[in-house]
């Protein structure tokens, strides 16, 4: 990893450290292992080896994402945040069924993830070098369970990682990625989400000033390049964690990029990753997106108001909403939140790309302001636990700087308020979110 400083603080802080004490525990103990970078050729075994080493100055030959797919950013469900390793068939399918069944397809939500420890702990097909499935997890295999998903009109997400191993100790796909692209592609994969644990000593980063250049971003190009001579379309989900300042080159590697470490559920995680996002929003648009990471909806730990908040800003902020909880615990009011049809249309616009972008200089971010195909928008975050007034002046708002008077339409409660001239004012409970649109 280079040392790349974050534009802001908090959410990036985090992210860069975790990052690095991943990567540095795991490149101790694999720093042995050598192979080619300058080409996305790939090794049928870790032990082939030629003597270069990962280093390159050059820019780097990736082909970049596939722009027949995630436009908009991507809606649904992964195991993680709920399941940690505890998947198998049986969770994956009832979860699949619950997205149709609580009326998730209806509002959008598609893919259905898996992730760590999916996998054959013990190694590879000895004679292929493919991947195995776990058969204890999944006794039919994957491309049974991406059909049973199919088969319900969702689309199926898989996960890997840059390294020699996942971040649980599973084969990694560094060195393998062309073998790993065709069989996600045989079996139906629709999303990869690559994770990036156990890197070797040889991949590691100096400083470079074009990070796109750097070994984290070369070992996602060898990925993004094989998964490109397959010929299922398959949504690259770069999960580094914010490292090498991976929303300079994020969109011409992968259709979204994790821009944090990993989630929790807390008010404090919500705040962090809404600063970081905030941070580097301009690079997100159509086809590319920032990934504030895996929701937290329905875990506890969030006030109905973070909740909220919490959707709110992945929907404005255009983050990919990962649903990641049993999904069977949600509540009708959290169903409620996260279906909310006006917030899911900003985010899933086709007609306009950008996010809502900060408009004033409040730390953490207050007021953001965007437009969509049904009008101009504002959002303000409440970040005290009390009731507060939030102070929309249309002259301070780049989209409503035009007029004087607006109809004031209130994206929650999907009513219009009314008529205001010079500014409206919300009054937003403690940790809520006011998610407004103008006409
Ligand atoms: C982390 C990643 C998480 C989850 C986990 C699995 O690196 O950020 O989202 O995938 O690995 O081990």
């Amino acid at each position: 990893m280079s040392n790349c400083i974050p534009p802001t603080t908090t959410g990036k802080t985090t992210s860069a450290s975790s990052t690095t004490s991943k990567a540095t525990t795991t490149t101790s103990s694999t720093s042995t292992v050598k192979t080619t970078t300058s080409t996305s050729t790939v090794t049928t075994t870790s032990k082939t080896t030629t003597s270069t080493t990962s280093s390159s100055t050059a820019e780097p030959s990736g082909s970049g994402p596939n722009k027949t797919i995630a436009k908009v950013p991507v809606l649904g469900w992964n195991s993680w945040n709920a399941y940690g390793g505890n998947i198998n068939e049986a969770v994956i399918l009832a979860t699949a069924n619950s997205m149709v069944s609580l009326g998730l397809k209806a509002a959008g939500y598609q893919f259905v993830d898996i992730d760590d420890t999916w996998s054959n702990i013990t190694g590879r097909d000895p004679t292929t070098q493919r991947i195995l499935p776990d058969s204890n997890k999944f006794p039919n295999g994957i491309e049974y369970l991406a059909t049973e998903i199919h088969n319900l009109g969702l689309k199926f997400g898989i996960y890997g990682d840059a390294g020699l191993t996942t971040c649980s100790g599973f084969p990694g796909s560094l060195y393998y990625e062309d073998i790993d692209a065709q069989t996600f592609s045989d079996w139906g994969v629709d999303l990869i989400k690559y994770d990036n644990c156990a890197v070797p000593a040889n991949w590691s980063d100096t400083y470079v000033t074009d990070e796109y250049t750097s070994n984290t971003a070369l070992r996602y190009i060898r990925m993004g390049n094989a998964l490109n001579t397959v010929s299922r379309p398959i949504v690259f989900s770069l999960c580094e964690w914010g490292a090498d300042a991976v929303w300079t080159w994020g969109a011409r590697v992968g259709h979204q990029w994790r821009l944090t470490g990993d989630s929790s559920s807390s008010w404090s995680f919500v705040t962090s990753a809404i600063t970081t996002a905030a941070s580097v929003a301009t690079y997100t648009n159509f086809y590319g997106h920032g990934d504030m990471d895996m929701m937290e909806i329905g875990n506890g730990g969030l006030s109905s108001s973070e909740e909220r908040t919490h959707f709110a800003a992945w929907s404005f902020l255009k983050s990919p909403i990962i649903l990641g909880t049993n999904l069977t615990n949600l509540s009708p009011a959290q169903i409620s939140v996260i279906t909310n049809s006006e917030l899911l249309a900003f985010s899933q616009d086709t007609t306009y790309g950008a996010p809502a972008l900060q408009y004033d200089t409040t730390n953490p971010p207050t007021y953001f302001s965007g437009s969509s195909s049904a009008g101009q928008h504002a959002f303000g975050v409440n970040y005290v636990n009390s009731t507060a007034s939030l102070t929309f002046t249309f002259s301070a708002i780049p989209q409503l700087a035009n007029k004087t008077s607006w109809l004031v339409h209130d994206m929650w409660a999907k009513k219009d308020i009314g008529t205001f001239s010079g500014s409206y004012t919300a009054s937003v409970a403690g940790h809520d979110t006011a998610a407004l649109r103008f006409t």
